[in-house]
């Protein structure tokens, strides 16, 4: 009996069917009512009781290797029998779907193209920053609001804070610290305020500083420089208001507002009627901002200005929702595909 297991057992793992007739020849032959292994089953009820154990595993396990013999041949026979069927080589391939560009980057490519066009250089500063770059050294009283913790993200609050910048205006403070003169550049980047995440606010968001120092600069040039980009991006038959304004790193400081594109003027929800949608802050370097960089102010003036990216992505295409921008949902990303 032992032979004729082992006998078994060998021919068991040679076999190789080709088709499921086959398959079920061999499942007869061996597990089948009159089959080798049923019979060797009759056959064990004449062993002698103290080999009953041994013979007993060795014919289960035979039993089993039959058994599974038979079912991977039947699996491989279907995977086989299924790929031959639709193996189509001359089919076209599968279609892998391109990401597209986020739309807070197509724009701020756009304007930094304008600017680059304009003779303008590119400058980037870290996010993290201290209470000299974004505050103190572009004429931040101590005790302006901005300071305050409901604004601004500190991570160490000790006497020279570290925290993450509230503006891109930093980096025209590191560009005048190093750069030599004059200085034409743009400053695109992230930003961080301490704000409730709504549909008009986010506590993240873009904006593109622009700096200008030379000798002779006048409110004239920064308005020119305005018109110039505002015309570019916007299209050659927009116009600029300027308002006057405050802000402490610039005097005298003005915002900018941009005839409605989309109801040209005549009043539409989107300018809520007035027909000018605001668009950037700006003004003249304040001389104060000069010093504390180390520029004479008596020889060099400059003119600077920052705009939000997701601001000017919202009038190009009407997004009203500012979480939009942050939640990467496909749907709204797709629309941007042909705009790259
Ligand atoms: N830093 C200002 C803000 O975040 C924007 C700004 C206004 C930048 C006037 C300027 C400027 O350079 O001159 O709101």
């Amino acid at each position: 009996m032992k032979e004729k297991i082992e006998a078994l057992l060998a021919e068991i793992d040679s076999l190789a069917c080709k088709s499921e007739n086959e398959i079920e020849e061999a499942r007869v032959r061996l597990l089948g009512k009159k089959g080798e292994i049923t019979k060797l089953f009759e056959e064990f009820r004449t062993v002698a009781p103290e080999l009953k154990k041994e013979f007993g595993q060795k014919l289960n396990a035979l039993k089993n290797a039959a058994a599974a013999k038979i079912e991977s041949m039947k699996d491989s026979l279907e995977e086989g029998g299924a790929v031959s069927a639709s193996f189509d080589l001359t089919k076209p391939g599968d279609d892998f779907p391109l990401g597209s560009r986020h739309p807070v980057s197509i724009v701020r490519e756009e304007i930094v193209e304008i600017f680059r066009k304009f003779g303008y250089d590119v400058a980037e500063g870290p996010e993290i920053e201290d209470d000299w770059h974004v505050f103190e050294a572009l004429n931040f009283p101590p005790e302006h609001p901005a300071r305050d913790m409901q604004d601004t993200f500190f991570i160490s609050s000790s006497a020279n804070s570290i925290l993450l910048r509230t503006h891109t205006s930093s980096v025209q403070v590191r560009a005048m610290e190093k750069m030599p003169l004059p200085i034409r550049i743009v400053c695109p980047g992230r930003v961080f305020r301490n704000e409730a995440i709504s549909a008009r606010a986010h506590c993240i968001f873009h904006q593109v500083e622009g700096l200008y120092i030379d000798e002779n600069v006048t409110f004239a040039d920064l308005k020119q420089a305005i018109l110039l980009f505002v015309r570019e991006m916007f299209g050659a038959d927009a116009s600029i208001r300027l308002r006057p304004s405050y802000f402490p790193f610039t005097e005298p400081s003005a915002e900018v507002d941009v005839s409605c594109n989309i109801c040209h003027g005549k009043g539409c929800n989107i300018c809520k009627g007035t027909g000018w949608l605001e668009i950037m802050g700006c003004g003249m370097v304040d001389p104060n901002v000069l010093e504390a960089s180390g520029i004479d102010s008596r020889k060099y003036s400059g003119f600077a200005f920052g705009m939000g990216i997701e601001r000017i992505a919202m009038l190009k295409w009407q997004v009203k929702d500012l979480r939009n921008y942050f939640e990467n949902d496909l749907r709204f990303l797709k629309e941007f595909e042909t705009s790259i």
